[in-house]
């Protein structure tokens, strides 16, 4: 029997938007948000993507160039210069060209066990194919995997084992049949079906898109490095399924080159920073999109040259310069207002307006992380000279410490955002800097 969804009552009144003071901009609410494009979620869609024409190209050339085999590509790039988006903006055209692929990607965590990273894996398939496919829920291969997924979900602790455990009996059931150890034994089988399955429909394959291997420390990617040496061909080389794994450039380096088998039979795409002509383009759509009034242009919260002052600054890190714009812009948005012989006018703020909120902010932020120790190596580079590059043998002198303590210091300094690997210039050393964040610190 089939039973039609009860439609549900309209709500009484739709909701306006809440006052805030980017209004005077025309905008609804801050254009500078931080998050990914993509997604079901209307106020960050994939219709703002800018640029990237030559990256999307590449990764469309190795997809396609593959045909009915499989394909592996890695995007290597720098924290926040916008490889998730990029490989959002990818799958969404692969799904337009007759590739099944969903949103989501399989997350590599800290401490990842070959069964943990597996069955995450096998899931995102089993779910992308139900996606794109529901009618195939009742096949076999289908069935199997939804119990693997359940098990995976439940022990990663993934969005809230508690909660999922809370569900009922399903989950106890599917723990009974499925214990994690026997998730390789089973799922490597039930891949097999699953990829079989997306073989057989109308599609020219299917995309599973593997994110943020930056999390890792040392020691996870060296573990990472063996998990996907191991994993290799159960999980990664069937026909028709492609595999996109994005991270910094140090994940990518240590996770996909380290081992041969790896390494092989991967692409990396390196992402260098948006140009800057895309950046003004980047803002422009925001802030058409964010519009208040529909009939009315927005007014930019700062001016051009501004932007580029703090794009310098932050030599591509798109999410560090949009955060910096918002942190700067909302505390002095009453500036950018300006009564003349009775009439209000709102103008684009500069750059010289936003610096010492930010200097400010950025400084208490970096006065309440608890390890002492590292402010003080942070300023000790900062005061001397924040526009520096440096290598490791640079720090070592600098700090007056051994070369593990520096290793360790560069790993805390990245990972709370103070410090950035640059790119390596041929067979060199690798060298760092501060990051945007420390140059408004440091001036
Ligand atoms: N091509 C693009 N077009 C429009 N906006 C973009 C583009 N690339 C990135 N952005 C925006 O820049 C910000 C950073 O992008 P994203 O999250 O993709 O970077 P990332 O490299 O994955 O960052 P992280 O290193 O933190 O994972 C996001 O707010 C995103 O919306
Ligand atoms: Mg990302």
């Amino acid at each position: 029997m089939v039973v039609s969804p009860i439609k549900p009552e309209p709500s009484a009144m739709p909701l306006s938007p809440l006052p805030t003071p980017w209004n005077i901009f025309n905008q609804r609410a801050t254009p500078f948000w931080q998050e990914s494009l993509g997604g079901n979620d209307e106020a960050h869609p994939l219709s703002l993507f800018v640029g990237r024409a030559a990256e999307v190209e590449e990764l469309e050339g190795v997809l396609y160039g593959a045909g009915h085999s499989s394909s592996r590509q890695a995007i290597a790039g720098a924290p926040g210069v916008g490889k998730t988006t990029l490989v959002k903006q990818f799958k969404a055209r692969a799904r337009e060209n007759g590739y099944f692929t969903v949103d989501d990607f399989v997350a590599l965590l800290p401490n990842d066990s070959s069964e943990g990273l597996f069955g995450r894996f096998l899931s995102l398939v089993y779910e992308t194919i139900l996606a794109n496919r529901p009618m195939t829920a009742g096949n076999s291969a289908m069935e199997a995997a939804e119990q693997i997924a359940r098990v995976s979900k439940v022990t990663t602790g993934e969005g809230g084992g508690a909660s999922f455990m809370g569900a009922g009996a399903s989950a106890s059931r599917s723990r009974a049949l499925t214990a994690p150890k026997d998730v390789l034994a089973d799922g490597v089988r039930i891949l097999g079906d699953l990829i079989a399955l997306v073989r057989g429909a109308d599609t020219r394959g299917i995309v599973v898109h593997i994110n943020n291997l930056e999390t890792l420390t040392e020691a996870d990617a060296a573990a990472s490095a063996d998990l996907f040496r191991a994993l290799r061909d159960p999980m990664l080389m069937h026909p028709g399924l492609h595999v996109v794994i994005a991270g910094t450039a140090e994940a990518v380096q240590a996770v996909v080159n380290t081992h041969a088998q790896v390494r092989t039979v991967f692409s990396t795409l390196v992402v260098p920073p948006m140009a800057l002509d895309d950046v003004h383009q980047l803002l422009a759509e925001r802030y058409w999109h964010n519009r208040l009034d529909a009939d009315a242009s927005p007014i930019p919260p700062i001016d051009d040259a501004s932007v580029a002052d703090l794009y310098t600054l932050y030599r591509g890190d798109l999410r560090g310069l949009l955060k910096a714009l918002d942190d700067g812009i909302r505390p002095n948005i009453r500036s950018a207002v300006t009564a003349e012989a009775g009439e209000t006018r709102v103008r684009p703020l500069k750059t010289a307006e936003i610096r010492p909120t930010l200097q400010r902010r950025y400084a208490s932020d970096l006065e309440a992380l608890r390890e002492q120790k590292r402010v003080d190596q942070l300023k000790a580079w900062g005061e001397q000279d924040p526009s520096a590059t440096r290598t490791q043998a640079d720090l070592k002198r600098l700090w007056k410490v051994s070369q593990a303590s520096v290793s360790n210091a560069l790993s805390f300094l990245m990972k709370e955002g103070y410090v950035v690997a640059l790119p390596r210039e041929g067979a060199g050393r690798t060298s760092y800097a501060l990051s945007g964040t420390s140059r408004l610190i440091f001036g």
